[in-house]
This record gives C-alpha cells, sequence and structure tokens, in this order.
C-alpha cells in the first residue's frame, strides 16, 4: 500500500543516492511547496543544503520575516536576500500581465545567482516543483496557460550537476500530507498557496510600493476575518486584488475617488478546476466594512463569483 510515510522514506533515500555528498542550493519562497520540499532535503541532507529566499518586495504582510523566522534555526543555511529596489525599479511601468511575470521571473533567477555565485561550489540546484506546474506550464502536450516561472528558465549557478525536484509526483494535497508527516510546522503546511510573482500580479496594472502597500493592508484585514470565521482550512485560497479602476464615493462629508478593492477565494482539490467559495454574507459585509473603514485609498469591494474555468484563480 501507498502511504505518505513510505513515499517521505523512499524520497529521503532517492535525495540521499542521487547528491551523495554533493552540495545543494534551494530557492524556498516560504510556500507549501518549497517549505516541504526545504524539510525534506533537511531530513535528507541536514547542513549540505542552502537555502536562498529572494524577498521581492511582492510579499504579503509580515510575510518576509515570517518566512526568516521559520527557517532561521533551522540545520540548513539559510540566506534571505532583501531585493525588494531592485525588483520595483524593473518593474516601473510596466502594466501587462505575462510582462510582469517575465520580469519578476527573470529577476528572480538574477539574484538568486548572484548569491548562488557568492556561495561557490554548488552541485545541485533543489525545486519544490509540483505536479500542477508542469502539466499549466505546458510540458508535454498541454496547453500553455502562463508562464509559471518556477518551470523551465533554469538559474546558471556555476555549473551544476543536476536538479532535485522532489516533489514533481506530488499534488497540493499530498504536498500537504508530506508536510505533516515531516514534521513541519502547522502554519506552514496549511499555508495557503501563494504564486511566484507574488501581489506583483494582483496589483492590477503598474506596480508601486504604495500600490503594494494598499493590497497588503486590505489582504491582512481579509485573512484576518477569514481565519476568524473559521474558514481558513475550507477555503483552499483566498485573496485580495487591488484593482486599477477607481470610483466614486461618499466618505462623511466628503466625496471620494478611491480604488475598487476585488476578493477572491476558492475551492478546489487540485487547482486545475475551482468553484467560487460562499462565503456566508455577514462574513463578507464584516470584511468590506472593515477594509473601507481601516484602508486609505479603497472606498468599493467586489466579491469575484466566477468559478475556473472560465475564469483562472489569479487575475493576472
Ligand atoms: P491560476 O490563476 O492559473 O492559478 O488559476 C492556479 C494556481 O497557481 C497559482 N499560480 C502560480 N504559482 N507561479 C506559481 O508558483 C505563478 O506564476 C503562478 N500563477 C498562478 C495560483 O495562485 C493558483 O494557486
Amino acid at each position: 500500500k501507498w502511504t505518505m510515510d513510505r513515499y517521505a522514506k523512499t524520497a529521503i533515500e532517492g535525495i540521499r543516492k542521487q547528491v551523495g555528498q554533493g552540495k545543494v542550493l534551494l530557492a524556498l519562497s516560504g510556500g507549501v511547496d518549497s517549505s516541504v520540499c526545504a524539510k525534506l532535503l533537511e531530513k535528507a541532507i541536514g547542513d549540505q543544503l542552502t537555502c536562498i529566499f529572494v524577498d521581492h518586495g511582492l510579499m504579503r504582510k509580515n510575510e518576509g520575516d515570517e518566512v526568516e523566522a521559520a527557517f532561521k534555526d533551522t540545520d540548513l543555511h539559510f540566506i534571505r536576500v532583501n531585493a525588494e529596489d531592485r525588483f520595483l525599479a524593473r518593474l516601473k511601468g510596466v502594466t501587462d500581465p505575462e510582462e510582469k511575470r517575465k520580469i519578476i521571473g527573470e529577476e528572480f533567477i538574477r539574484v538568486f545567482e548572484e548569491e548562488g555565485r557568492k556561495i561557490g561550489s554548488v552541485d545541485y540546484l533543489a525545486q519544490g516543483t509540483i505536479y500542477p506546474d508542469i502539466i499549466e506550464s505546458g510540458a508535454g502536450d498541454a496547453a500553455v496557460i502562463k508562464s509559471h516561472h518556477n518551470v523551465g528558465g533554469l538559474p546558471a549557478v556555476v555549473d551544476f550537476k543536476g536538479l532535485v525536484e522532489p516533489l514533481r509526483q506530488l499534488f497540493k494535497d499530498e504536498v500537504r500530507e508530506l508536510g505533516q508527516e515531516l514534521g513541519l510546522a502547522d502554519y506552514l503546511v496549511w499555508r495557503q498557496p501563494f504564486p511566484g510573482p507574488g501581489l506583483g500580479i494582483r496589483v492590477m496594472g503598474e506596480i508601486s510600493k504604495e500600490r503594494l502597500d494598499i493590497l497588503r493592508d486590505a489582504d491582512a484585514i481579509y485573512r484576518e476575518e477569514i481565519a476568524k470565521a473559521g474558514l481558513d482550512r475550507s477555503i483552499n485560497q483566498y485573496f485580495a486584488v487591488l484593482t486599477n479602476n477607481r470610483t466614486v464615493g461618499v466618505m462623511g462629508d466628503y466625496r471620494t475617488y478611491d480604488y475598487t478593492l476585488a476578493l477572491r477565494a476558492v475551492e478546489t482539490t487540485d487547482f486545475m478546476t475551482a468553484d467560487w467559495s460562499k462565503i456566508p454574507y455577514e462574513v463578507l459585509e464584516k470584511i468590506s466594512s472593515r477594509i473601507v473603514g481601516e484602508v486609505d485609498h479603497i472606498n468599493r469591494i467586489v466579491y469575484d463569483i466566477t468559478s475556473k474555468p472560465p475564469a483562472t484563480i489569479e487575475w493576472e
């Protein structure tokens, strides 16, 4: 019988066999996939592993610090690179979604390469690629839906011997199961998926620090209220999107002309199809009034009631 503890054992043996005494470098995003990958590699090869966390400034509120706190004191070597300024400089004036993805992906690889070179002799590159990434990136005959930047363009970190991708055969729910099996902290195991390009594809149109901060504050309130309502595990992914649409509103005696924020929430097992989540009205009401009351420059909230297909989960 196929079980997760057996999968973990086999995967650990496989990693040891593949890398031997070699040094392994992993791009750690703090998402479920790369965190489980890091934990698995830590169990398999301990301090032969170095994890580089590229903080591109497109993370959710406080997330950079949380990721750092979660991995700083483990056996593996952890490096955080604060690269917000570089990313924002390159994204200035860019509005096209695929262009944004491309730039973020390229810049990510560039930063990662630079750090990799500083480390010197690296033998293997590890990636938390999971099965749906491969499908959606157009491997084989599948159509290219979006240029998922974590597959394909490989960083040229010196001349490494090969790739370590221990999660290639797993779906998301299996990755979580494996994370639990490995004793990964609950809040990491149950962290909802977060796209590589981060909030860069959740701020519609041009990205700026100001607009990212507006989105971060609104998104944090959304997540807080969803957790308070006890819905954070039944809804598989939920996040706010800052549109580039401004509408007229009224605040006290004043007319406002501010952004519309969209709330997205989906229920899914494989993220290839998804239903929009029927969040109770009272919960939506609370979220809406808190966000317009607490976050400047947002005066209207809309709720996305489209499933996938035809809509994708992300807006860009
Ligand atoms: P879509 O929007 O295509 O998203 O329905 C499906 C799932 O993939 C995530 N996603 C990404 N993950 N790099 C990633 O690592 C990306 O470029 C990317 N784009 C979308 C999305 O959040 C959802 O969970």
